[in-house]
């Protein structure tokens, strides 16, 4: 975190860094994946990862998230380093994110997917077998309260009941999201929440994230489509090559040439 700035002009209440990504590399064999790839996110940030297919996105977020270390460079979770930490430890410390694909148990209900989930981030463990003893059952009791919350949060508590294998796939993506959000993070890290959905379901999605996940922790979502990109987000950081090639209000994307020119003839949505 940078230290309290003895500026007047500047206030005192300037977001803290939450995630600070400083020269980071990685490489996969011969093949440059990222290069020196610096970014921070603030406290409440919603900030979107653009670029081209193969740009890096997933790598950069895979290598914040402990999916793999960096073979260069260093990750700061607000002022605790944690490069090549693993990502289990890194969901004690407030990370969380969603996936591409959303894995549920198709037999439970919607709100038991969720307490399920909550459980194992606190524990680490499944608690199917262990809900036989009182204990437990008060436990679980309690993450279905708190799961709840989340579900509610994100305009699901009407489906808390139903089996999650009745719901379609934006509805699916929306409890992963209440699921990671329910964990309190401090940073929430979304791959391509809005991939694969319809038109209304997308704009519900991106509607949902900026209206009631915005300001609850630091997000960074990739995103692939920059329009997406400049409707939502407060910040944008666009990869091409695996390097940042912008990094600043969304707006001004198309201003840059070198984002023009990154998207020109890929037919990705600039
Ligand atoms: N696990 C991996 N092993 C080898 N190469 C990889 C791996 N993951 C990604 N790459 C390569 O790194 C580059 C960046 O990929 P990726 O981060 O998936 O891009 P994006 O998410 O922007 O489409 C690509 O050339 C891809 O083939
Ligand atoms: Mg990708």
């Amino acid at each position: 975190m940078a230290p309290p700035s003895m500026n007047a002009l500047s206030p005192s209440s300037t977001p803290a860094v939450m995630l600070r990504v400083q020269s980071v590399g990685k490489r996969f064999g011969g093949l440059a994946a990222l290069t020196d790839v610096s970014l921070d996110v603030h406290e409440g940030e919603l900030v979107g990862l653009v670029g081209p297919n193969g740009a890096g996105k997933s790598t950069l977020f895979n290598t914040i998230a402990g999916v793999f270390a960096p073979s260069e460079g260093r990750i700061l979770l607000g002022e605790r380093d944690i490069t090549g930490l693993p990502s289990h430890k890194l969901a004690r410390l407030g990370l969380a994110r969603t996936f591409q694909l959303v894995t549920l148990f198709s037999e439970l209900s919607v709100l038991d997917n969720a307490a399920q989930a909550l459980h194992r981030h606190q524990s680490g463990r499944f608690l199917s077998g262990l809900l036989q003893t009182r204990f437990y059952r008060e436990e679980f009791a309690r993450w279905r309260a708190r799961a709840l919350e989340a579900l509610a949060l994100l305009s699901l508590e009407a489906l808390a009941e139903h089996p999650a294998s009745s719901l379609p796939l934006g509805q699916a993506k929306l409890l992963a999201v209440a699921i990671a959000l329910a964990t309190e993070p401090r940073l929430l890290l979304l791959d391509e929440p809005a991939a694969g959905l319809s038109h209304e379901e997308s704009a519900r999605m991106m509607d949902l994230i900026a209206e009631r996940v915005r300001g609850r922790c630091a997000v960074v979502l990739v995103e692939h489509n920059m329009r997406i990109v400049r409707r939502y987000c407060d910040r944008a950081v666009v990869l091409q090559f695996g390097r940042k090639i912008f990094d600043g209000v969304p707006a001004d994307m198309v201003n840059e040439r070198a984002v023009v020119d990154a998207y020109l003839g890929t037919g990705e949505g600039a």
